[in-house]
């Protein structure tokens, strides 16, 4: 097989894994006391909102670091692939998407746009974005892995989306 191909794919995997984890934990073990204390910024609307709890912030950054460090222990080549350590890159692209995802609800918020009302665009792509800014110290995805990482999550959202809807889950398939 071409090794340039299974550096590709290896190396967007690793990307996309602790960024995706780190949303889908916290969506999936998020409750209880949000974030900001319930608290108002100067404009008297919210911080950040509901949306963002101290469990699923919590959650989302410790399993995704835990899966990257798993990860890193088994497969030594994730050093290689990456040329940084994956436990430590991997952690920064949790945080990066935690910190991506709150900016995105910070600036929702300001714009008076409510919690789970979504965004086009940054929505979906600001945790990627920010991810990749945070982990940029240790590594940078080549100009073809950047666009992939984002035409990849962008289908993955679609796809969710009406499977989420098929199932009854959601109530449209958007
Ligand atoms: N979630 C959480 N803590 C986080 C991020 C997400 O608990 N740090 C959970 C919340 O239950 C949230 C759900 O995951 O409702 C979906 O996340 P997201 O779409 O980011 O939040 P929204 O509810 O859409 O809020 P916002 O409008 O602020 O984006
Ligand atoms: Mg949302």
């Amino acid at each position: 097989m071409n090794p340039d191909f299974i550096l590709f794919v290896a190396r967007a995997s690793l990307m996309a894994i602790p960024l995706y984890l780190c949303n889908s934990m916290a969506l999936v073990f998020g409750k209880g006391k949000p974030i900001d204390f319930g608290k108002n910024f100067t404009d008297g609307k919210r911080l950040l909102g509901d949306g963002k709890t101290i469990r699923g912030t919590i959650a989302g950054i410790a399993i995704s670091s835990a899966a990257a460090l798993a990860l890193s222990a088994i497969f030594p080549e994730t050093a290689v692939f990456l040329n940084a350590n994956y436990a430590l890159y991997g952690t920064l692209l949790a945080i990066g998407a935690v910190a991506g995802d709150f900016a995105g609800s910070f600036a929702k918020r300001r714009m008076g746009i409510e919690r789970g009302e979504s965004v086009f665009l940054l929505d979906q792509l600001g945790f990627v974005v920010a991810g990749l800014a945070f982990g940029w110290p240790l590594a940078q995805p080549t100009e073809l892995e950047f666009i992939f990482l984002l035409a990849f999550t962008m289908l993955a959202h679609v796809i969710g989306n009406r499977i989420a809807f098929l199932a009854k889950i959601k109530k449209v398939p958007w």
